[in-house]
């Protein structure tokens, strides 16, 4: 399984990067505006910052929703680094862009995912990810995990290559039961990751150890 953090902070893709099982990197409008980047040149020097840091995969997203935008915004976005993943959204033209993008071996994440039924558009089409968001799905008493076992089903009936890039997690849990049904990616905030590494028997029994290790030192 795969490790993305799910944002445009340096700083937490820095930290993140440190502990050695970061994998990618996944941005959004929303998160670069919270990180206060702005214009195109900034953008640009931005995600070519990320792709410094990072080893793995790095999703940009674009912002034009028609065929012929999605398409130049998303080769644009493809020069600044062999790292960037176009992030396209799940509607009728970014379906065309991604087949358009496959065509030309640019890697594709569709994005804004909620149902089945768009997983296997996005695979038809030939996307690298798609993105679930369970947590959106939780939001609205729907249960987002049963979408990534839906679309685990039905990619491993059709030997689809696409990846489940499981988006929209919120705390350790939703790793976990991720893991469990087999998504290729889990793309989360730094916190969820490093609540994993949280158990207070853990915590309590190197305090014994390390006291016990006293009696003869
Ligand atoms: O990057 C997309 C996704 O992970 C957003 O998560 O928490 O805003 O629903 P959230």
């Amino acid at each position: 399984m795969k490790f993305f953090i799910d944002t445009a902070n340096l700083a937490q893709i820095r930290e993140a990067q440190s502990l050695g099982i970061l994998d990618g990197v996944t941005t959004n409008p929303s998160l670069m505006a919270k990180e206060g980047i702005k214009g195109a040149e900034n953008i640009k020097n931005h995600y070519k910052e990320i792709c410094n840091i990072v080893d793995g995969d790095v999703s940009a997203e674009v912002i034009a929703t028609d065929v012929d935008g999605i398409i130049r915004e998303g080769e644009e976005l493809s020069k600044i680094d062999p790292k960037i993943v176009v992030k396209v959204p799940m509607i009728k033209d970014g379906i065309k862009a991604i087949k358009y993008f496959a065509s030309k071996g640019i890697k594709t994440n569709c994005t804004l995912v909620f149902s089945p039924g768009q997983a296997l558009l996005a695979a038809k089409a030939g996307a690298t990810y798609v993105s679930p968001f369970i947590g959106r799905l939780d939001d609205v008493s729907t249960d987002g995990l049963q979408l990534i076992s839906d679309i685990r089903i039905i990619y491993d009936n059709y030997g689809f290559n696409t990846q489940i890039l499981a988006a929209s997690i919120r705390h350790p849990m939703h790793i976990i039961e991720c893991a469990k049904i087999g998504a290729d990616v889990a793309t989360c905030p730094l916190e969820p990751i490093l609540s994993l590494l949280k158990h207070p028997l853990t915590d309590n029994g190197l305090t014994k150890f390390l006291e016990d290790a006293k009696k003869f030192s």
